[in-house]
């Protein structure tokens, strides 16, 4: 079977997704440099998938680490997550931003190439959408510029990626545009674990509920939506962790760079998110109305028929799952890996 590299396979989505591709026979080969990890998670995923992988301390910016990899081991492909996602930061340091996210890229494409290696599945985002275009979103829409830097570093590799593949043949780019990951392993041992306060809803919902905090601040209930709060696309991680084994799979034996939307095509308001939680999990998540958050928009869900049909891959999880799922790992865990 063939071996992947998983740059940052230690994180959330990595995570889950080395669990699918032991699952699937693949030989699984981890490089993270923990700054957002903890090896914990690699030790619960070997443990769940009752399969070994090899992990690599290190970073993608060292080109020494990155040759070494590739020397020791015969890598057919390779995923990759590892880079900086917070938004709000991307504001704040950009050149970090830029560093590992772009920087970060291209050192790791140009180790591909040094090897022989030439297929790559890259974590994109529907922020390269921009707020350009009304959702459902699809593949066909131009990309348009994000308001922030860290979308700014999906586009700009995106756009990298596409100009490499048109300059060279070999070249095999998967770019997959998760819309909002939420949900958790459901044995509960693996799960979403952030550092220092939540940016995102799903982690901070269920911070409240472990009572970690006090209370959801909800950004917005004036927005053009039926319930006046935002409307996301939220797809369970373990459903997102297979969307890249099929991606892999089409990759290793197509050429060229293609897009695909990850994500259920149903809009959910932050509301109805709050409401289900509670009524599913019975537990109550104490909550105000707040100002917008910056940069926000009202509504993005995704078109996923591209994936559907292409990929040959189906999301197989409800609403109901992802909030049972992140409150079961959140319960079990309620300070994460530490
Ligand atoms: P995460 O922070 O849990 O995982 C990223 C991993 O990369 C971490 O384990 C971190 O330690 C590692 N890492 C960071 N910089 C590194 C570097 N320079 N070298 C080596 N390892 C490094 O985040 P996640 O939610 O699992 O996201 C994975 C990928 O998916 C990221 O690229 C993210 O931008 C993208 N993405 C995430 C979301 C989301 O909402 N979670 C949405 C769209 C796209
Ligand atoms: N929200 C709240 N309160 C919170 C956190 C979020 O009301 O404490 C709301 C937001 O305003 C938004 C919704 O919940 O309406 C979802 O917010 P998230 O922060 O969970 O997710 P985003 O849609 O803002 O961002 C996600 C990913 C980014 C990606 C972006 C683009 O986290 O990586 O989608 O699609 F860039």
């Amino acid at each position: 079977m063939a071996t992947i590299l998983v740059t940052g396979g230690a994180g959330y989505i990595g995570s889950h997704t080395c669990i699918a591709l032991l699952a699937a026979d693949y030989e699984v080969i981890v490089l993270d440099n923990l700054s957002n990890s903890s090896p914990e998670a690699l030790q619960r995923v070997q443990k769940i998938a009752g399969k070994s992988l090899q992990f690599i301390e290190g970073d993608i910016r060292d080109s020494r680490v990155l040759d070494q990899i590739f020397a020791e081991y015969a890598i057919d492909a390779v995923i990759h997550f590892a880079g900086l996602k917070a938004v709000g930061e991307s504001q704040q340091i950009p050149l970090t931003y830029f560093d590992h996210n772009i920087s970060g890229s291209i050192n790791l494409v140009q180790a591909m190439q040094r090897a022989g290696v030439f297929r790559l599945v890259f974590s994109s985002s529907a922020t390269v959408y921009g707020d350009a275009h009304p959702s459902p979103l699809n593949e066909n829409m131009p990309t348009a510029m994000p308001n922030n830097n860290y979308g700014y570093t999906k586009l700009v590799v995106e756009q990298m990626l596409e100009k490499l593949a048109a300059s060279d043949e070999r070249w095999s780019f998967a770019l997959l545009r998760y819309f909002n990951p939420v949900g958790a392993h459901p044995t509960g041992h693996i799960g979403e674990d952030p550092q220092g306060i939540p940016n995102n809803l799903m982690p901070y919902i269920t911070q409240v509920a472990v009572g970690k905090r006090e209370k959801l601040s909800i950004f917005g209930n004036d927005y053009d939506t039926p319930d006046g709060t935002g409307v996301r696309d939220y797809i369970h991680v373990v459903d997102l962790a297979n969307a890249h084994v099929c991606a892999l799979k089409n990759r290793l034996q197509q050429q060229g760079c293609r897009a695909w939307n990850i994500g259920t095509g149903r809009g959910i308001s932050v509301l109805e998110i709050k409401n289900s939680f509670e009524q599913i999990n019975g537990v109550t998540i104490a909550f105000e109305f707040a100002p917008r958050r910056a940069g926000d928009i009202a509504t993005c869900f995704a078109d996923n028929a591209r994936a559907i049909a292409e990929l040959g891959w189906q999301p197989q999880y409800q609403l109901e799952d992802m909030l049972k799922h992140s409150w079961n790992w959140q319960k079990q865990n309620p300070q994460g890996y530490r």
